[in-house]
């Protein structure tokens, strides 16, 4: 049935000429583009521009209608004002995830009404499904992406990124703003949990394996749906910490950290970018032109086109003061290089934009550039296309394969990070107190764009999946005591647990953050608050063991408290199989393999990054972090040894192969991630002291051993130079894995 109504939908947008085929060539693509450009109006260009949110053509949500579009507004939104493109789920604020059925709905309406206008021109529909499809209801949601990271595994990302665009186009959504290439360096910005941590080679590929997952290598597939590479560029490192506040990053340091990602996105194929919503240096990142058209098109050579983040061009006359009307922003932005505004409410930038066109303020040519970008990804998307997509019609969410995945990946980003005396794993018939804020919530391991935008809402949450608590609950053998409350803030009876731990083996402290997203996450510091570190003294003074879980988006302090406990265990946001793979972990169930993707502080101005410069840590200064990048212990032990250097000098341009023997020394099955560093020992520009250049994952059975081989390429030993190019410096470099160093010279 559902089927049916698509093929006939799709059928309708089989006009002459701009049917295309899924395996077409960029020059075909090209000349649709062009005869679909050329018969368009002045309107209908600026319309294919202008992004909306859903909400500007829903009912209200009190009538809780089966489909929610308000057919009156859509029309007046496509077939009066031509809107190109919608996003989001109804409603705000908070939005909610809606089922697979009324997703289908409101897609098929959408194009219904595209198809009568005169074009024919579908809508591009783009929604924010960051762990998974957010806002399908009963859909695969994952570890977020700091988690994903932890898992030091691009199979488990690519997966994660065939799952959440199969489920996206069962849900009839194609376009997903995914995945975030902002590095994290900044532990109090409150969107860290959504970049793949704070290393450049880590995200570079984790990110990459995603896209590639997610599109497949043709994004028009079926199962296949776009990701966008978002907040071009040099959003997430906000000086005080606070989301959409101002970055202060050279042009060096922008080229060494934060292009990068973004630069191997667009390699992977992602056709669409969203832009950074604050501001780097002074120049907000909807107005850099620098940014936006000079590197971004002249030297990354990206094709796709630019989506402006939200109300972003109207603030740059509401709130950062650059222009001095919002007409003038909008002609700032578009001139900048921002090719599709998401407006989001109203008609304001398609009316003034067509104003700028006709008073010659914004030549027509630069609107047909961004036209032809936005249509050329609509024809390469498949969006003309006849006949797809064709929904499966068995249940097609949550297949049982997909949530085992998700298990594993969630079971790979749990980091044990401390486990004195091997406290850990707990014997199944111990009894265990278990208390806590983030004990038994599924909210504190999903995070924000769970569900809703906020993610906090927990009556949303499915019920079949398991807290911490209840997962300990599961597969206990012994007696399991619950301390705590139904929510985050709910107070704990301290004296109550104290009186428990007395009857019990050993404690399971559950200690974090609240799910947050975006500003509303934003803190003044990292320290943890104090009923919980009340709480925290209360357990640690009881004299039993104590085991901290901690889950949440940043590293929040825990010095004091992991001190004195027996074991610690960083689950940061591990997604709906969270609780199921910590209680894995914590019975030996699985053996621990995560690794920090970022460095924990050990207070919260302890911000050094692991690939810190000589300068920070020399004589008072020290890079002493509470756990350094990479740490992650497992319940057995492994051993790298032999690192050898097929040369000890090479041409500078040529490559180097290096190997190394890993031996798993304990008595337990177990994966290890091999990190292989490399460090410049003396360069024209100051060189970090180790830069996370590969690493490779493998499993071995105890005793086991495996020789592994590693390239580094030019490009791994190059930096951005005084003349800002990136060049490879004859000298010495050394090669750093586990606990060996080996040096080699290039030569000129
Ligand atoms: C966020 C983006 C998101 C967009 C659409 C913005 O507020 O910064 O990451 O994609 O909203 O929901």
């Amino acid at each position: 049935m559902q089927k049916k109504s698509f093929v006939l939908i799709f059928t309708l947008f089989a006009i002459t000429g701009c049917s295309v085929n899924h395996q077409e060539t960029s020059t075909e693509v090209e000349n649709k583009v062009k005869q679909l450009l050329a018969s368009m109006s002045l309107e209908e260009k600026v319309g294919q521009m202008t992004q909306i949110d859903f909400i500007a053509v829903a009912v209200p949500e009190e009538q809780h209608a089966e489909n929610p579009v308000d057919l009156a507004k859509l029309e007046d939104a496509i077939l009066k004002h031509h809107v190109g493109s919608i996003l989001n789920t109804p409603y705000t604020p908070n939005n909610k995830a809606q089922s697979v059925e009324t997703w289908q709905k409101i897609l098929e309406t959408v194009q219904a009404v595209a198809a009568k206008t005169r074009l024919k021109i579908p809508v591009i529909y783009g929604i924010d499904a960051i762990h998974g499809a957010t806002y399908t209801k009963n859909s695969v949601l994952f570890p977020q992406a700091i988690s994903m990271a932890a898992t030091f595994n691009p199979d488990l990302s690519f997966k994660e990124g065939e799952i959440t665009a199969r489920e996206l186009r069962v849900s009839g959504l194609q376009w997903n703003f995914s995945p975030v290439m902002d590095i994290g360096r900044q532990p109090l910005w409150p969107r860290l949990w959504e970049t793949y941590g704070e290393d450049v080679h880590l995200a570079t590929i984790l990110g990459t394996s995603f896209i590639k997952g997610h599109q497949g290598d043709d994004f028009s597939a079926q199962n296949k749906a776009l990701t966008c590479l978002k907040h071009y560029v040099g959003y997430g490192f906000p000086i005080n910490g606070k989301d959409r506040t101002p970055a202060w990053i050279g042009e060096r340091m922008l080229r060494e950290y934060f292009l990068p990602t973004f630069e191997a996105g667009i390699k992977a194929g992602s056709p669409t970018i969203m832009v950074n919503s604050a501001e780097v240096d002074g120049i907000p990142g909807h107005a850099n032109y620098h940014y936006l058209t000079t590197i971004l098109r002249d030297e990354l050579g990206f094709t796709g086109f630019t989506v402006s983040d939200w109300a972003d061009i109207q603030r740059l006359y509401t709130r950062d003061k650059l222009a001095a009307s919002e007409k003038e922003a909008v002609k700032i932005a578009v001139m900048a290089g921002i090719d599709m505004s998401m407006v989001p409410f109203d008609f304001s930038f398609y009316n003034l934009l067509i104003e700028l066109v006709k008073s010659g303020e914004v030549p027509l040519s630069r609107i047909d550039e961004a036209v032809s970008r936005i249509l050329g990804v609509k024809f390469k998307a498949g969006l003309f296309e006849p006949n797809a997509p064709v929904l499966p019609e068995e249940k097609s969410v949550q297949r049982a394969e997909d949530v085992e995945v998700n298990r594993q990946a969630a079971r790979e980003s749990i980091i044990l990070a401390k486990n004195t005396n091997n406290t850990l794993p707990l014997k199944k018939e111990s009894s265990v107190l278990v208390t806590g804020p983030t004990a038994n919530l599924l909210s504190v391991m999903n995070g924000g764009w769970t569900i809703t935008w906020q993610g906090d809402d927990e009556s949303l949450y499915p019920q079949d999946k398991l807290t911490v608590l209840e997962a300990i609950q599961k597969k206990s053998t012994g007696n399991v005591t619950f301390v705590g409350g139904n929510s985050f803030n709910d107070p704990i009876d301290i004296q109550k647990a104290v009186e428990e731990a007395k009857n019990h083996d050993t404690i399971v402290l559950c200690l974090g953050e609240k799910p947050y997203t975006e500003t509303v996450g934003n803190i003044g510091s990292l320290e943890l608050d104090q009923a919980q570190i009340n709480l925290a003294k209360a357990m640690i003074a009881t004299g039993k063991p104590v085991i901290l879980v901690t889950l949440g988006g940043r590293p929040r302090i825990i010095t004091a408290i992991a001190e004195q406990v027996s074991g610690v265990v960083l689950g940061f946001l591990p997604g709906m199989e969270g609780g199921s793979a910590i209680a894995d972990i914590l019975y030996g169930d699985y053996n621990p393999d995560g690794k920090l993707p970022v460095t924990y502080p050990r207070e919260t101005n302890g911000i050094t990054p692991y690939d810190y410069k000589p300068i920070e840590s020399f004589e008072q200064n020290t890079y002493n972090p509470l756990y350094p990048f990479g740490h992650g212990l497992s319940y057995t032990t492994f051993q790298t040894s032999g690192l050898h250097l097929e040369k000890d000098k090479i041409n500078n341009g040529e490559s180097i192969n290096i190997t190394v023997t890993v031996k798993n020394t304990g008595s337990l099955t177990g994966k290890e991630t091999v990190l292989l560093y490399v460090n410049d020992v003396a360069a024209s520009v100051t060189r970090p002291n180790k830069q996370l250049k590969a690493f490779k994952k493998i499993e071995l059975n105890p005793g086991q051993t495996e020789n592994l081989s590693f390239t580094l390429t030019p490009h791994d030993l190059s930096f951005i130079g005084v003349d800002l190019k990136r060049i490879v410096e004859p000298g010495d470099f050394k090669v750093m894995v586990g606990n060996e160093t080996a040096n080699f010279s290039v030569t000129k």
